[in-house]
């Protein structure tokens, strides 16, 4: 159905979902340094896999309202991630061909979508063609069939990531699933590495020019009390106890409740494995969904400020970034600042990831108050 062209194709009319995408993409691509080289090839592959939705106006509802990509079914959300010293990375994720004809359709189309990035980029999708069974069945249940991220590296060859559902087959069958994925690509014991959850909540794979491909699992958290925190990394030389609750206590602000419990959207965490000897994860990241826990996103961006700063980055390129999505004043929603994220892999400075918004649709309403609940019998 999406045949990713090598000639240029015509940039998305005004009006439609891929015209405000792709204006989104072009001014964050200014914001993080990329050139105009890249930012050309990178608004192109963006409206490229978004196929034919690219063209829909944004007058009519989305396409897919089963998706969970994004809060307003805008089937593309950025972030950017952080690192001291450095400029940050772009990224975007997206439902490839916009979620367009169904669950069934979608993950055909995504299939097809990301053996078609190979194809252009020169990677293999050998570890993903062994898990199509499993992940593809004949009936898929919800809420997606595949996501691909990429991550837009100068020099216009993105890091691909494709993230996968481990219910794919009835949220009865997730465990046996994601086992079985495990152990078809050699990380027999990573299962039993995994802490304690309430729902396998991704799949994921990272596919092309990466020094240590992961295997990733995600997990959500529900009812989380901030304190709990702590003990939701199973990585080796991870983030301690102290620096997970710390950064949760910053982004969704408890105030004196020390033991308020996430009760909105769950915390999620995800365990990365890099290789098959230990069975141990060599990364986790732990994502908060502060668009529950702000009364708007100047109180989320205000936040995200000072947890970059206490990492030692400058905020400055967030803001920019913020201000490359949205026109609207930022007390006046909440959700565009959709996660605060942060990573941790062996060998490496930890990482500080904000989720963007694109908000095609609709922007969520601010609310009266945070919405922190404090802990039953406390
Ligand atoms: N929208 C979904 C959620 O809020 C999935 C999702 C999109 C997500 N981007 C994310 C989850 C970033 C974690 C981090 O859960």
């Amino acid at each position: 159905m999406i045949a990713l062209r090598r000639t240029r194709p015509a940039p998305p009319r005004p009006g439609t979902l891929g015209a405000h995408a792709v204006g989104q993409l072009w001014r964050l691509c200014r914001v993080v340094g990329l050139s105009w080289a890249d930012a050309a090839a990178y608004t192109e592959i963006l409206a490229e896999m978004l196929g034919p939705v690219a063209e829909r106006p944004l007058g009519l509802p989305p396409a897919a309202p089963w998706s969970f990509l994004s809060d307003d079914r805008t089937p593309v959300e950025f972030s950017l991630s952080f690192v001291a010293g450095a400029r940050p990375t772009l990224r975007m994720v997206l439902e490839p061909g916009g979620g367009i004809g169904g669950l069934e359709q979608s993950g055909r189309t995504g299939l097809q979508v990301v053996r078609e990035l190979a194809r252009l980029w020169g990677f293999d999708t050998d570890r993903l063609d062994e898990l199509e069974d499993l992940f593809f069945p004949a009936a898929p249940q919800g809420p997606l069939a595949l996501w691909c991220a990429l991550e837009l590296l100068p020099g216009g060859v993105p890091k691909v990531k494709v993230y996968l559902n481990p219910a794919a087959s009835g949220p009865e069958r997730a465990t046996a699933t994601v086992r079985e994925a495990l152990r078809r690509l050699g990380h027999r014991q990573a299962f039993a590495a995994l802490p304690e959850n309430d729902r396998l909540l991704f799949f994921a794979l990272d596919l092309g020019q990466w020094d240590e491909p992961r295997v990733k699992v995600y997990t959500a958290h529900h009812d989380l009390p901030v304190a709990a925190a702590s003990g939701l990394s199973r990585m080796a030389g991870g983030p301690d106890a102290a620096e997970l609750e710390a950064f949760l206590r910053a982004a969704v602000e408890p105030g004196d409740g020390h033991d308020a419990l996430l009760d909105q959207r769950p915390v999620q965490g995800c365990h990365g494995f890099t290789e098959t000897v230990s069975g141990l994860p060599s990364c986790y990241t732990l994502y908060v969904p502060i668009r529950d826990y702000a009364r708007h996103d100047r109180e989320a961006l205000d936040r995200a400020v000072v947890l970059l700063r206490r990492y030692g980055i400058d905020p400055d390129r967030l803001v920019s970034a913020v201000g490359a999505v949205t026109e609207r004043p930022l007390e006046d929603g909440v959700g565009l600042i959709a996660y605060l994220a942060l990573a941790h892999q062996q060998g490496r400075a930890p990482r500080v990831t904000a989720y963007l918004a694109s908000e095609a649709y609709e922007v969520r309403r601010p609310t009266a108050s945070g919405s922190l609940r404090a802990a039953a019998g406390h």
